[in-house]
């Protein structure tokens, strides 16, 4: 199965796509995320990425398109996409390279939320530089304040998670990433709108009960 969740910065892709993973036994592929450990390791691609990622812009389309094909493929049968594609051009590429392999996305999550809500979950996340696990500040703390319950380590806020970053983050996301969204309605893909401004267990129950359904069929 592979399933593409969608939605603004901050909406919860990374917060639901944990839990997906975990009860579908799926892999987690988050075009940040990858970004973010190819930064850290000093790569090539780490480097070309800094400065659209340091300024709430959108990496170009080949660099995120081969490094997420790739990602694709090393993961086995399933994986949920966290964060790519991004824009039409990488929806379409990410359709052809599926195509060759006799692959293709099973359906689509939108997490819908309006903008006023995510500014204040975005500058509020802190995560774990080791694990991965998001938290925030108020909604969601860790037992120990700014350590992670599940490994332990500091817990840190991330650089583009600043007010004037967020604020370019989300004219990025209205200017190039809802028209995936219509793209995907125009090539008549499954899509499901979850209204993500609910609390977290409630969105996943919303999700669980879509991708149950579909399974079931
Ligand atoms: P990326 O890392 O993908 O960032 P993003 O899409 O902006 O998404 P976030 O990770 O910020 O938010 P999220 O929706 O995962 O929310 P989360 O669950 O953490 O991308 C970073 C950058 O990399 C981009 O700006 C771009 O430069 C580049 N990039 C990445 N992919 C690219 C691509 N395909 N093409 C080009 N460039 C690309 O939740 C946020 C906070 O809210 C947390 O604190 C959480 O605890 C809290 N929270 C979550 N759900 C709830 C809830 N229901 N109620 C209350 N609080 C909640």
């Amino acid at each position: 199965m592979i399933i593409v969740l969608l939605g603004p910065p901050g909406a919860g892709k990374g917060t639901q796509c944990k839990r997906v993973i975990e009860k579908y036994d799926l892999a987690h592929l988050s075009s940040g995320d990858i970004l973010r450990a190819e930064r850290a390791a000093g790569t090539e691609r780490g480097k070309k990425a800094q400065a659209f990622m340091d300024s709430g812009g959108l990496v170009p389309d080949d660099v995120i398109i081969d490094m997420m094909v790739a990602a694709i493929g090393k993961a086995g049968d399933g994986c949920v996409l966290d964060g790519f594609p991004r824009t039409v051009v990488q929806a379409e590429e990410l359709d052809k390279a599926l195509t060759d392999e006799n692959r293709k996305i099973d359906a689509i999550v939108n997490l819908e939320i309006d903008d006023d809500v995510i500014a204040n979950r975005l500058t509020g996340r802190r995560s774990c530089p080791d694990c991965g696990a998001i938290y925030h500040v108020t909604s969601l703390r860790p037992k120990v304040d700014d350590v992670c319950d599940k490994c332990g380590s500091g817990l840190v806020q991330r650089s583009d998670d600043k007010t004037d970053v967020v604020k370019n983050r989300l004219k990025t996301y209205h200017e190039q990433t809802v028209a995936v969204v219509g793209y995907y309605q125009q090539v008549g893909k499954i899509i499901f709108d979850i209204d993500a401004d609910n609390d977290i267990e409630k969105i996943s129950a919303a999700i669980f009960e879509k991708l149950d359904n579909l399974l079931a069929v």
